[in-house]
């Protein structure tokens, strides 16, 4: 039996992926900080009890976390199958006077917890030959954003390492895809600071996401782009000097009013 481990669970996106696994009839880990959120999820989609789904709650700002969460998992015997690193978060506003705890935080959450878990649980997946990575990016990490450019440098981050991961995983039988979502409707953007409602860009449902991001599993693809547009603003970037890219990137995601 395998488990689906979530990150980023308790809410938005994460929380979209429980419902759809849990739709999929998968067992799963799920990990947040909201212990009690994610319980109220677990209860919520496994009304019968049938499913298997454990609740781990840690903070991916601690630097020990993943590995807590990789001991957690093999104390209970929890064979992971497949990873979703969803736990992420965005500030927008002025570098300069971006708090340092907020800076560091999101490497440690964006970036560290999440290259941590996939190289903690990985060497599992190859002993079975088989597994999965979803990785959630954003069209943001495709090219800097100003006034968003940590969080904008945190996503570039996420796709260099699936990109290689995808190819040195990939013939060890285990599937990584990053996915790469534009404007989503969840609680991101009230938490970062951000407003989507000023640009002309639309807002798709965090279900979107989840589907484009299983069927790209599926079809093993590198990258999945979950709206056409998405992936029309990444490949229109080929034909653009960089420095048009960020100024329409800029324009793309108005941040100060
Ligand atoms: N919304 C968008 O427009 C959009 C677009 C592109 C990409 N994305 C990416 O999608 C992912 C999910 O975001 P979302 O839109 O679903 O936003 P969200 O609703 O704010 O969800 C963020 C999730 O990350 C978890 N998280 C944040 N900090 C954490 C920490 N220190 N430790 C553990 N978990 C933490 C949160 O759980 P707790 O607060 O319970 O810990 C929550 O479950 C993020 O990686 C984001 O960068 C979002």
């Amino acid at each position: 039996m395998f488990y689906t481990l979530i990150t980023g669970a308790s809410t938005g996106i994460g929380q979209e992926f429980v419902h759809e696994f849990a739709r999929r009839k998968c067992d799963m880990v799920l990990v947040a900080r909201s212990e009690r959120r994610l319980q109220e999820l677990s209860e919520e989609v496994n009304p019968s009890g049938n499913l298997d789904i454990h609740i781990c709650a840690e903070d991916l700002g601690d630097p020990d976390s993943p590995r807590r969460i990789y001991e957690y998992c093999a104390r209970k015997e929890l064979r992971v199958g497949l990873i979703v690193n969803c736990a992420g978060f965005g500030f927008a506003g002025d570098y300069a006077s971006m708090p340092l705890t907020e800076l560091q935080e999101m490497v440690q959450v964006n970036v560290a917890a999440m290259a941590l878990l996939v190289r903690l649980f990985i060497p599992d997946m190859i002993a079975e030959k088989k597994g999965g990575i979803i990785n959630i990016s954003s069209v943001g990490g495709f090219q800097g954003v100003p006034f968003l450019g940590l969080y904008s440098a945190t996503k570039s981050f996420i796709i260099t390492l699936s990109e290689s991961l995808h190819k040195e995983l990939g013939d060890k039988g285990i599937k990584v895809v990053v996915v790469c979502p534009g404007y989503i409707d969840t609680g991101f953007h009230a938490r970062a600071h951000q407003y989507p409602e000023h640009s002309i860009l639309p807002v798709s449902e965090p279900s979107v996401v989840v589907k484009a991001a299983i069927k790209g599993l599926y079809k093993n693809r590198l990258h999945v782009f979950p709206t056409f547009l998405d992936f029309l603003l990444v490949f229109l970037q080929r034909f653009l000097p960089r420095r048009t890219v960020l100024r329409t990137a800029s324009f793309l995601a108005p941040l100060k009013l």
